[in-house]
């Protein structure tokens, strides 16, 4: 079986003067949002991510450009997409994830489940994989 993948189409909020979507904790997204964080400037060839979450949740938005998300649950991995402002991707708990083919003017939005806590953190592959068969 493929890694699980689910996404969010948020509604766009258009008018005769742009388009607009918002995005409410709970509603939109299935968890409590406490912190909002972007990437952007980032090279072609760089790779970012490439670690897991023991607890935190996250809803990443391309709202500009495009990107690539790995995703890897320890049995199955799966490539997304994202290139549109309007659609979200959740990466969950204990769920590896790589970020790359980011185009020159990407904006990547994390919105996530708790504030930053460096001990939330797997970083190494196999010490993941690991856990994951748990
Ligand atoms: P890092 O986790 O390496 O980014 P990525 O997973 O996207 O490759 O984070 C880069 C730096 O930013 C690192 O020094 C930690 C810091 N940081 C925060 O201070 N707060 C945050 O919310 C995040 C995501 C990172």
């Amino acid at each position: 079986m493929r890694v699980k993948i689910t996404t969010f189409n948020f509604p766009i909020r258009g008018d005769d003067r742009g388009s607009l979507v918002a995005i409410e904790e709970s509603l939109d997204i299935p968890f409590p949002l406490r912190r909002v964080y972007y990437i952007f400037n980032t090279g072609h060839d760089c790779r970012r991510g490439s670690h897991a979450h023991h607890t935190l949740r996250q809803v990443l938005v391309c709202v500009h450009g495009s990107c690539k998300i790995l995703l890897d649950d320890g049995q199955e991995r799966a490539e997304v997409v994202l290139d549109q402002a309007s659609r979200g991707l959740l990466v969950d708990r204990m769920i590896w994830h790589e970020m790359y083919d980011f185009s020159g003017d990407c904006v990547l939005l994390a919105l996530a489940s708790d504030l930053y806590d460096e001990g939330d953190y797997i970083r190494n592959y196999d010490e993941f994989a690991a856990l994951a068969e748990c």
